[in-house]
């Protein structure tokens, strides 16, 4: 197994406090996290309705790290360029949401960005094969995507390990490295199975924001995370 000793964290804001912004995303920052994680929400793609462009402008002077723009939204090419703009990092879409998956991932390099696919639980590894050289970065949803605080789904581990033998391979070949993310119910529990099938990037909504940062509790959570993800 070829699981990476990196471990990225991405808080998911969706579970932070969405009236003082500003400082939940210094305070993840501070507390040691690597990544911002973003969901946008259109109510049409999912059953649900979140932030857009103007807020990540908005957070984007709070952060120096990197802001991971997950969108779950239809379409996605009028709002890329506005993310772009707004100084995301990384843009992730789902396949099913874009008619013309290559070109949307161009699109999104174009603008200066690192561009990624994100595969619901029920979406076949399959839609990888013909863009692995667009990919920066390969999400796999472990819950339906829409919501925070849901439960792992656990056929996640089996599709981790098998995008990490697929990410190996085209790595193996000369390919450009590609992260692996998993998104949805990732908690200290269950953090070492989810690294040891080979991601490499964590999102974590409700398992960070769940505690009061208060007395250090966002840095609390973080500690234990990477504790967890590497036991022994
Ligand atoms: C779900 C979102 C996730 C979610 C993660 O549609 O994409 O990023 O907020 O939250 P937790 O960690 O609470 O499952
Ligand atoms: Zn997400």
């Amino acid at each position: 197994m070829s699981s990476s000793p990196v471990l990225r964290l991405a808080p998911s804001i969706l579970s932070a406090d969405f009236a003082r912004l500003g400082e939940e995303v210094r305070a993840i920052e501070a507390a040691g996290c690597d990544l911002v994680h973003f969901d946008v929400m259109d109510n049409h793609y999912v059953p649900n309705l979140t932030i857009g462009p103007l807020v990540c402008e908005a957070i984007r002077p709070h952060v120096s790290i990197p802001i991971d723009v997950h969108l779950m939204v239809e379409p996605v090419d009028a709002i890329i360029p506005l993310f772009a703009k707004a100084g995301a990092n990384i843009i992730t879409f789902h396949p099913e949401a874009s008619k013309h998956v290559d070109r949307s991932l161009s699109m999104i390099r174009e603008l200066g960005c690192k561009a990624g696919l994100v595969l619901n639980p029920a979406t076949p590894v399959s839609v990888l094969d013909h863009v692995m050289d667009k990919l920066d970065m390969i999400l796999l949803m472990s819950v339906n995507p829409g919501f925070g605080g849901q439960k792992f789904i656990p056929s996640t581990l089996a599709k981790l390990r098998l995008v990490r033998a697929k990410i190996d391979a085209h790595v193996a070949a000369g390919g450009q490295p590609i992260w692996l993310e998993v998104d949805g119910g990732v908690k200290t529990d269950n953090i070492a199975e989810i690294v040891a099938a080979g991601a490499d990037t964590c999102v974590a909504g409700s398992a960070v924001f769940g505690v009061p940062d208060a007395g250090g509790g966002y840095k609390g959570v973080m500690q234990a995370l990477r504790r967890a993800a590497h036991p022994g």
